[in-house]
């Protein structure tokens, strides 16, 4: 009999948390090519030890199947601490937490049943007003206004004057933020979400700070001046019903903007290197936009995964999983790029294969805390690839060395992307 590769490296491995597999999951070389480190990973076990960055020694799932098991028990896998003999410490964050963040840890991605259900409905409520797919046509004009703003220009940074435009944009708009605090709150964001190490959280306190005292005057004014968007919703909802009080109202703001906002920059970010570096493949999905688009996008989103890892959750109870002992109050990620990279699912995972079908990536993790925004986000990443190469379709990015890929964990995506529109070359084509 076969054993299927998880299965196989169960019988294997053994592990203990205190002895972590070292394996750079940082730096800019794990960054360009990402591929042969998962292959180390999963060759390690379906469930292993890693050090991680600000967090320390947790343990990582490596295999498409022990990461879905994973996402999928909300039981034995818990976002509080007080559910795992941890008292005190919310979701992996630590006693040092200023006072000014504590909001933060009523969002639901911290909460585990039933809160996070009650709060997710309401948010949920809120989203379902929207037709998702109604809003292509203004996300659309929103990606035209800014290529126009590109155009005349040989070289532009398509990270920052794109791909991290865009989703700002709509999330304001969606959100009800208005035009003029949009570059202040990007910088805040940024500088929160690209900490590398402890010396960079607490760089990062001061603008984390600043994003939270403006959320809060945003919902006061909404208060006191109904306004279109969500937050207005939201703000309307609380008072009708009494759902949402001070903090989960703030935390939950603070949590749209925040998911919504840095993850997509980096996947239409990363999906304009991946077609660049794939030029048979880009070629391709020209050839016929749009009808290729929406299965080019789940493929780009899979082979370059731009939130590599879930959020880490604590064991509940002494288990084996997957062959690993885990104990109470462990901390434990999932670590979804691995698991996209998984060839017990993906044939030649390491190839982008544009048409790939059927795609069963866990870009979006999967479980009670799946994606909120992935239908936003897939239209988001479809308009802003279609838009950019209708106008452009010829593109030089630097090569791959050049990269300057972010060194954070978790997160792959590039703060800067110096492009050559090549107008000449466009306007030949055309
Ligand atoms: C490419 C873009 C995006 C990616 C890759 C992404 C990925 C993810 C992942 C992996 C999770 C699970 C996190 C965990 O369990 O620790 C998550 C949760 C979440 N995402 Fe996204 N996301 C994206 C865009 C968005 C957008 C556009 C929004 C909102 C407008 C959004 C809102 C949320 C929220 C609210 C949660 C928490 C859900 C819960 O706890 O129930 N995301 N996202």
């Amino acid at each position: 009999m076969t054993l299927s590769p998880s299965l196989a490296d169960e019988r294997t491995a053994k592990h203990r948390l205190d002895s972590p597999v070292k394996l750079d999951i940082q730096g800019a070389a794990f960054k360009r090519n990402p591929f042969p480190t998962f292959a180390a990973m999963r060759a390690a076990g379906p469930v292993i030890p890693l050090k991680l960055p600000l967090l320390g020694r947790a343990w990582a799932t490596t295999t498409h199947e022990a990461t879905l098991a994973m996402v999928k028990d909300n039981d034995l896998f818990v976002q509080e601490g007080r559910h795992a003999g941890k008292a005190g410490a919310v979701g992996g964050m630590q006693w040092w937490m200023p006072r000014s963040l504590r909001p933060m840890t009523s969002s639901m991605l911290l909460k585990d049943e039933p809160d996070h259900r009650r709060l997710r409905k309401l948010v949920d409520r809120a989203f379902a007003r929207r037709d998702v797919l109604a809003m292509r046509g203004p996300i659309e004009k929103i990606a035209d206004r800014l290529l126009d703003g590109l155009e005349g220009r040989e070289t532009v940074d398509l990270a920052s004057d794109y791909a991290r435009r865009l989703p700002m944009a709509v999330i304001c708009d969606l959100l009800g933020v208005p035009d003029e605090d949009r570059d202040a709150f990007s910088n805040w964001t940024r500088a929160a979400l690209t900490m590398k190490n402890a010396f960079g959280l607490f760089r990062a306190m001061g603008s984390l700070d600043k994003m939270i005292a403006y959320v809060r005057d945003l919902i006061a004014e909404s208060r006191i001046s109904p306004r279109p968007g969500l937050i207005g919703e939201l703000v309307r909802d609380e008072e009708d019903g009494d759902k949402l009080d001070e903090n989960e109202l703030l935390s939950m703001v603070a949590l749209l903007l925040v998911a919504g906002f840095e993850t997509t920059t980096h996947l239409i970010g990363d999906s304009i290197i991946a077609l660049e570096q794939n030029p048979a493949q880009k070629a391709w999905l020209l050839g016929d936009p749009s009808n290729r688009m929406e299965r080019a996008v789940e493929e780009l989103a899979r082979y370059t995964t731009p939130v590599q890892s879930t959020k880490p959750r604590y064991v509940s109870r002494d288990a084996d999983f997957f062959g690993q002992s885990l104990h109470r109050g462990d901390l434990i990620i999932a670590y979804l790029a691995s698991a996209n990279a998984d060839p017990a699912q993906f044939e030649r995972p390491e190839v982008l294969a544009l048409d790939r079908f059927p795609n069963p990536h866990l870009v979006f993790s999967s479980g009670i805390h799946f994606c909120l925004g992935m239908q936003l986000a897939r239209v988001e990443a479809q308009s802003a690839l279609a838009r950019l190469y209708a106008r452009f379709p010829h593109l030089r990015i630097p090569p791959p060395d050049q990269v300057a890929w972010i060194e954070q964990f978790g997160l792959r995506g590039v703060r800067s992307l110096p492009t050559r529109l090549d107008p000449l070359l466009t306007r030949l084509a055309a």
